[in-house]
């Protein structure tokens, strides 16, 4: 047994992903895709998704290991998402977890999977050179309070934290999550499932400033979110233009562009309002729209906006706030190193599951 390898198993929505880090280190991170398997349904069909689940679990869990070059021996534990996610679909990934910590004799560890997408720019690749920083070094290399900024196709949040494990929630969507904006525009747009890598795509030839979206929740002082308005908006343009059939190709190339640009100018001016309350360290970003490089930049710039509006004002010494990404892409869509990555937190503080038996998914489980 490896003091820090883990095993970590994700079966939340529509992906069956397993992964091996040892502490924050990336061994190997396997997601079987069910995207065309959902594509027919113009989203996530939850029996589909569990008996795809069942069918691809095992095999999953062994090319993970087998990537790795790990056996289940060498293991210290095990981790799986307890929620939130579909019931059907967390059930797989629980059962699994439960009987494979039971045959090797595993303690387990049931993770929050928006906890993963929060946590997920920590993790690291395998360096060559194996200079990878260690999770205490890591911790200690974290300038508090972290405002984490979780852009998915479920959830769209904004949570600030002091320490690993004790989120506060200051912000959240009030109806679509961001992806789900974007997939549902795309479907207007005959763009298939999930449309955000498509209009990304387009969005790149087209004109964001073409067509002029409103920007929401202006008058609220709060820092939730909302993008029905976006969506509201984006359908009737469509009709006013013909409808998706009669669009000109630069025509959809710039509905692209400026339906990407209004939702993440939103999430953009909220961040800036929140930035104005917190004296944030660091800004991090996750979830499954964060593979999108126009919003990384639209941060990125939003950023450097409030420490110039900062220093303007007379504020010269505010310290400079680090935005951080995950690594790769396969680390801001749904994925088991995330997992593995809260796990190995969990694993140093021994914060087990007490009896596996009684361990049952938490769909609507709440970060904070
Ligand atoms: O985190 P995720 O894989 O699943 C959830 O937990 O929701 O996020 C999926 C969402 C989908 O809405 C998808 O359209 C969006 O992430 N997405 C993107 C991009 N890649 C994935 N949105 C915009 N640009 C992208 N490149
Ligand atoms: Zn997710």
């Amino acid at each position: 047994m490896q003091e820090n390898l883990i095993l970590a198993i994700d079966t939340s929505c529509d992906d069956t992903a397993a992964a091996v880090t040892a502490s924050s280190v990336v061994l190997s991170n396997v997601i079987a895709s069910q995207t065309d398997l959902h594509r027919a349904y113009g989203g996530v069909f939850p029996t589909v998704a569990k008996q795809a689940h069942r069918e691809n679990i095992t095999r999953v869990v062994e090319l993970a290991l087998r990537r790795a070059g790990v056996t289940p021996s060498e293991l210290a534990a095990v981790a799986v998402t307890q929620g939130p996610g579909l019931a059907p679909a967390l059930e797989v990934g629980i059962g699994f977890a439960k009987t494979f910590a039971a045959e090797h004799e595993l303690p387990l560890i049931a993770i929050n999977h928006i906890e993963a997408h929060i946590l997920s720019p920590l993790a690291q690749p395998k360096s060559r050179h194996g200079s990878t920083l260690s999770l205490f070094k890591q911790v200690v290399d974290i300038n508090f309070p972290v405002v984490s900024v979780v852009v998915s196709g479920g959830h769209t949040q904004f949570v600030v934290f002091d320490e690993i494990g004790r989120y506060e929630l200051v912000g959240q969507t009030l109806d679509d999550a961001a992806g789900e904006c974007l997939d549902k525009i795309g479907r207007m747009l005959n763009l298939g499932y999930p449309a955000g890598p498509v209009i990304e795509k387009f969005a790149a030839h087209g004109n964001p400033k073409r067509f002029e979206f409103p920007l929401p929740l202006t008058q609220a002082k709060d820092f939730n979110l909302s993008f029905s308005g976006l969506k509201t908006f984006a359908r009737n343009l469509i009709r006013d233009l013909g409808g998706p059939e009669s669009l000109a190709r630069q025509d959809l190339y710039d509905l692209c562009a400026c339906v990407q640009y209004s939702v993440f100018r939103h999430i953009s001016y909220k961040l800036s309002k929140l930035l104005q309350e917190v004296p944030a360290g660091e800004v991090w970003l996750g979830g499954g729209v964060a593979a999108n490089t126009e919003l990384r930049k639209t941060l990125r710039t939003t950023i450097a906006d409030h420490t110039k509006t900062a220093h303007k004002n007379g504020q010269a010494n505010i310290p400079k706030i680090r935005f951080r990404a995950p690594y790769s892409k396969r680390l801001t869509m749904d994925n088991a190193a995330m997992i593995a990555v809260v796990a190995g937190f969990k694993l140093r503080r021994g914060e087990f599951v007490k009896d596996t038996t009684e361990l049952d998914r938490k769909p609507r489980w709440e970060v904070a």
